[in-house]
C-alpha cells in the first residue's frame, strides 16, 4: 500500500489513534488521553483533555531546545524599503513582552483582541502574544472599510484593539487610525484601549485610550505562557457568508496545532530550519496558518512580505526574495502568478535569480486555470501544486502530499483528500453521485482537527449554514467531482460567495450597498470571470421611476459607496443600469442563471421564469460583449 493510501485509510478507520500519534509533534502540559470527542455530535471537539499553549509550541520550545539563534521570521517590505530578521530568541523576547503589555491593559485568558494591521512583523507578534495569554485574537484585513471593521468589533467585543498608524499601498498611504475611530463611532461595543504601532510614513496623534506600541512594550514585563484547554479558542477569523453578517470562524488551540504540525511535513515537506513563504496577508486564512503559525510550530523560518507581486518595484519581487532567503516552498494565490505573467510573460525578471532552493510552488484560494499552471511550471521548473481549502477548513482539505508521497499531478485538480477529510460528492437530494459526476462537495462528519469548531457566539448559525443541508455532512459551498483515480476537481461556488484576486467576498454585502442608493429600485451583483483577478463583481441596477440620474454619475457614486462601506478590497468597478432583472414568478432574482451565462455555461432557464425577454436583453452584458468602462 502506498504511504498516502495507508495514512488516509488509517485516518478514516481509526481517527483516534491516527491523530493521537500526530499529537506527539506538539508539546502538551497535559497530554490528551483521547483524540476525538463526539459526545455532542454534530459538534466535535479534538483532544478534549489536552492542555497546551500554542505560543509555547511556536516559540519557547525551540529556544528551550537550543535553537534560539535560528531564524524564525524575516520581513521584507518593498513598500517601506526595509528588511528585518528575527531569530526565535528575538521573537520570544518581543512576544512575551508584548503579552505583558496586553496583560497590563487587562487582557486575560478568553478575552478578545482585535488586530487591524498591515504586513508588519508586529502583526505576528500581536497574534502570538494573544496565544501566549490564552486570549483570542481576531485579525481584520486592512483592505476592509470602517463599517466592516465595526461589525467585527461588535461581534468579537475585544478588550483591546492593536493597530498600526498606517498601511502602505502602491501610490498611497492608508491611514488606519481614522478608520478605527470611524468604526468606533458606529459600534455598540467599546474596547478599553487601542495600541498603535507608529509608522513613520504617517504617525497618528494619540487620543484618550490610545497607546503607543513602543511605550507599552518598553514598560511591560515579559509573561510566561498560560496553559489552555485544547478546545479553547485560539482565534476568530471573520469570513464572508451569503448574508451581510460575516461569519466568525472559531479555531481551537489543540486541533489547530496538531493539524498544522502534521501538514508542514506531510503536505508541504518543510522541515525545521527550512524556509516557507506563504505570500498572503495575515488578514486571511493562509496568512494565519502558513505565514504565522505553521512554520513556527514546526521550527522553520517564515517570510512576511509587505508589497505586491508586481510593481513593487517590479515583477521580480518574488524571485528576489526566494533567492535571498532560500525559500523552499512558496504558497500564494493563482492571481499573484497571473499578475506576474501579465507583466513579465517571458520571465525576464526571473533571469539572473538563483531560485534553486525552491522545491514546490503551492497555489490555493481560487481556481487554478490551465494557463497559469503551465506558465508557472515552465518558468520555475518546479512542481506547481494546486490545493483546495477554505477559511473554515483552516488547512488543505485536498492536496498532493509532497512530504508524505508525491503523487502524479493532474491539471485542474487539487489532487486527493488529505487524511482526515472524508470528501463526498452529493446530489441536491443528498445522494452520492456517480464517479466523475458533478455535485456538491461535502465533508462527512466528523471533520478533522484544525477545522472550525463553531461560529463565534453562534452555534445555531454554524449548524444552519454548514450542517443542516445534509445530515452528517459539512457543506463546503463548492461544487465538484471525484474522478476514477480519486482526484477531486473543484468547479466553483454554489452560493453567493465570490473570490476576487483570492479575496473572499459576499455579493449580498455588495448588493446591500447598491440597494441603499436612493435612485435604485432593485439590484443584483454576481461574480463574473476576470483574466487577472479570477472573478470580479458586476452589479446590475434597476432605477426607481423618475430617478433622473445619469448612469455615469450613479456609477461613480455607487463605486465610492462600496469603497467606503465595504472597502477598496471589493475592487468594485462594473455597474450597469438595466430595465429589469430576470426573476421567477415568485419574485426571486435568477442570479444562478445570470452567473451561468457570464461563465459561458450552457444551463437551462428555470421553467418558472417570469420575464425571459429581460434575460435575453441582459445576455450581452453578462457575456461581457458590452462594456461600460
Ligand atoms: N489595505 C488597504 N487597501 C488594500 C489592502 C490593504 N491591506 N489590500 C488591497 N488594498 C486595496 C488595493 O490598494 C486596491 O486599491 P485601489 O482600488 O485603490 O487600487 C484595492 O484594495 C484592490 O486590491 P487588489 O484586488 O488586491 O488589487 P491590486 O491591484 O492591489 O493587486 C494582486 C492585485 C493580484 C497583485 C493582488 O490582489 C494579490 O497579490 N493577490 C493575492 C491575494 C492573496 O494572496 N490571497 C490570499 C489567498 S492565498
Ligand atoms: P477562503 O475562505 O477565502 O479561503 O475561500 C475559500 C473558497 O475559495 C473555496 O470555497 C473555493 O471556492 C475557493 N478555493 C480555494 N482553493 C481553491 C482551489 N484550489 N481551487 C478552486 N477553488 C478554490
Amino acid at each position: 500500500m502506498s504511504a498516502y493510501a495507508d495514512a488516509y485509510s488509517r485516518s478514516m478507520a481509526d481517527p483516534q489513534s491516527f491523530w493521537l500519534e500526530a499529537a506527539e509533534a506538539i508539546d502538551w502540559y497535559e497530554k490528551p488521553g483521547r483524540a476525538l470527542d463526539d459526545s455532542e455530535a454534530p459538534f466535535f471537539n479534538w483532544f478534549p483533555d489536552g492542555v497546551l499553549n500554542t505560543c509555547y509550541n511556536a516559540l519557547d520550545r525551540h529556544v528551550a531546545q537550543g535553537n534560539g539563534d535560528r531564524l524564525a521570521l524575516v520581513w521584507e517590505s518593498a513598500m517601506a524599503n526595509r528588511a528585518e530578521r528575527y531569530t526565535y530568541a528575538d521573537l520570544l523576547d518581543l512576544v512575551s513582552r508584548f503579552a505583558g503589555a496586553l496583560r497590563n491593559l487587562g487582557v486575560g485568558r478568553g478575552d478578545r483582541v482585535l488586530i487591524y494591521m498591515p504586513m508588519v512583523p508586529e502583526a505576528a507578534i500581536a497574534m502570538l502574544a494573544c496565544a501566549r495569554l490564552g486570549a483570542i485574537h481576531s485579525v481584520v484585513f486592512g483592505g476592509f472599510a470602517a463599517p466592516e471593521l465595526a461589525s467585527r468589533i461588535d461581534d468579537a467585543e475585544p478588550t483591546v484593539i492593536v493597530a498600526a498608524s498606517c498601511g502602505l499601498e502602491p501610490g498611497r498611504v492608508v491611514e488606519y487610525t481614522p478608520i478605527i475611530r470611524a468604526a468606533l463611532e458606529k459600534t455598540r461595543h467599546r474596547p478599553d484601549s487601542t495600541i498603535i504601532l507608529q509608522r513613520k510614513q504617517s504617525m497618528s496623534e494619540l487620543g484618550e485610550g490610545e497607546f503607543d506600541w513602543d511605550a507599552v512594550i518598553s514598560a511591560a514585563e515579559p509573561v510566561e505562557c498560560e496553559p489552555v484547554m485544547s478546545t479553547d479558542p485560539l482565534y476568530i477569523l471573520y469570513t464572508s457568508g451569503t448574508t451581510g453578517k460575516p461569519k466568525g470562524v472559531v479555531r481551537d488551540n489543540g486541533g489547530h496545532a496538531v493539524a498544522l504540525a502534521w501538514s508542514l511535513t506531510n503536505v508541504y515537506n518543510v522541515q525545521p530550519g527550512e524556509t516557507m513563504w506563504a505570500a498572503s496577508d495575515v488578514g486571511w486564512q493562509v496568512g494565519h496558518t502558513y505565514t504565522v503559525y505553521g512554520p513556527l510550530i514546526c521550527g522553520a523560518t517564515t517570510v512576511m512580505f509587505e508589497g505586491k507581486p508586481v510593481g513593487t518595484p517590479d515583477a521580480g519581487a518574488f524571485w528576489r526574495i526566494i533567492e535571498k532567503h532560500k525559500v523552499k516552498v512558496l504558497l500564494t494565490a493563482p492571481t499573484a502568478i497571473r499578475a506576474i505573467k501579465r507583466v513579465d510573460p517571458d520571465g525576464k525578471c526571473l533571469a539572473g535569480h538563483d531560485i534553486s532552493s525552491l522545491e514546490t510552488l503551492f497555489l490555493a484560494g481560487e481556481r487554478l486555470d490551465p494557463d497559469t499552471y503551465s506558465w508557472a511550471g515552465n518558468m520555475l521548473g518546479v512542481p506547481v501544486v494546486d490545493h483546495w481549502w477554505q477559511t473554515e477548513t483552516g488547512w488543505p482539505a485536498c492536496a498532493n502530499l509532497r512530504g508524505l508521497e508525491p503523487m502524479a499531478l493532474k491539471p485542474g485538480s487539487p489532487s486527493v483528500p488529505v487524511p482526515g477529510f472524508d470528501i463526498r460528492v452529493l446530489s441536491s437530494d443528498g445522494n452520492p453521485v456517480q464517479t466523475g459526476t458533478e455535485g456538491m462537495l461535502c465533508i462527512k462528519l466528523p471533520q478533522p482537527p484544525g477545522m472550525l469548531s463553531t461560529l463565534w457566539k453562534d452555534k445555531e448559525r454554524y449548524r444552519e449554514a454548514y450542517l443542516s443541508r445534509f445530515d452528517g455532512y459539512y457543506l463546503t459551498g463548492d461544487s465538484g467531482l471525484i474522478d476514477e483515480d480519486g482526484y477531486v476537481f473543484v468547479l466553483g461556488r454554489t452560493d453567493d460567495v465570490i473570490n476576487v484576486a483570492g479575496h473572499r467576498l459576499s455579493t449580498g454585502v455588495l448588493e446591500a450597498v447598491l440597494a441603499a442608493h436612493p435612485a435604485v429600485a432593485e439590484c443584483a451583483v454576481i461574480g463574473v470571470p476576470d483574466a487577472l483577478k479570477g472573478q470580479v463583481a458586476r452589479g446590475f441596477v434597476v432605477l426607481k421611476s423618475g430617478a433622473g440620474i445619469a448612469e455615469d454619475t450613479l456609477r461613480q457614486e455607487i463605486i465610492a459607496s462600496v469603497r467606503a462601506e465595504v472597502g477598496p478590497v471589493a475592487a468594485f468597478r462594473e455597474l450597469y443600469v438595466v430595465d429589469g432583472l430576470p426573476k421567477t414568478r415568485s419574485g426571486k432574482i435568477l442570479r444562478r442563471s445570470m452567473r451561468a451565462i457570464a461563465e459561458g455555461r450552457d444551463e437551462a432557464l428555470p421553467a418558472t421564469i417570469e420575464n425571459p425577454e429581460i434575460f435575453t436583453s441582459l445576455s450581452p452584458i453578462l457575456q461581457g460583449s458590452h462594456t461600460n468602462h
